[in-house]
């Protein structure tokens, strides 16, 4: 679960990274060509195949272990000692569920028009992924969605990260400290920047 959800985290850097180039002022041709190489680069492609099973691999255990964690505790403690688990580790699967609509919502937006699979908006091309930003984020509700599903991955990342660190072996107290503050920075640049882009396209533009 740990290695599937750091390969995500990589392609989460290299996704903003990219969608960032939305910003600079040249119509689009940047972001376009940065997407344009992403989607036919047949290398690229065939790590889409490797992010696709991540994703799966990533809910399908995420399921499994909240599954097997209740059935050891048939019933529940009357009193949960709360002081020892964060509030975001505790609802995990909450917003593990939340992403995952986000995901859905965003297949549709994007890759299921790539693909064919959904007709793009009037007047927009099938492989226009600029002016198919700019249409889908220049409405405020749409954006606040978004924006709403960047929270929750932020939260998500956070604890997970953390979790990851752990699994791999950095779980003495001596690195608690830079383990939290590397998560922490982390889920802030990604949910950060992804917010920066409907923001953009609703005020600046
Ligand atoms: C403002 C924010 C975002 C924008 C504008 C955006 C834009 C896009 C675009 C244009 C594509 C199609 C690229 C292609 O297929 O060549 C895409 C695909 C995708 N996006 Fe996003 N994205 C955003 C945020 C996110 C976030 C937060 C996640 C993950 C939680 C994500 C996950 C994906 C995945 C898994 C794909 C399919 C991968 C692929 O096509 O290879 N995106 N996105």
């Amino acid at each position: 679960m740990a290695l599937a959800g750091l390969f995500l985290v990589v392609f989460l850097l290299v996704h903003l990274g990219i969608n960032l180039l939305l910003l600079a002022n040249d119509d689009g041709r940047a972001f376009s060509a940065a997407a344009s190489f992403m989607g036919t680069n047949p290398v690229i492609r065939g790590m889409e195949v490797v992010l696709f099973g991540g994703f799966l691999l990533h809910m399908l255990f995420g399921l499994l272990v909240s599954i097997r964690n209740r059935a050891s505790r048939p019933v529940r403690y009357q009193h949960r000692n709360l002081s020892e688990t964060s509030p975001l580790s505790r609802y995990m699967l909450h917003s593990g569920i939340i992403v995952t609509i986000f995901l859905a919502l965003h297949f549709i937006d994007f890759y299921f028009i790539k693909i064919g699979l959904v007709a793009p908006p009037a007047g927009v091309e099938r492989h226009d992924f600029y002016h198919r930003t700019l249409v889908l984020f220049a409405d405020k509700g749409y954006s606040a969605a978004y924006m709403v599903g960047f929270l929750f991955l932020g939260f998500h990342l956070n604890h997970a990260l953390q979790a990851a660190f752990q699994t791999m072996g950095f779980n003495h107290t001596k690195y608690t400290g830079a383990v939290k503050a590397a998560s922490t920075i982390y889920s802030v640049v990604v949910a950060g920047g992804f917010m920066i882009i409907p923001l953009w396209v609703m005020f600046s533009r």
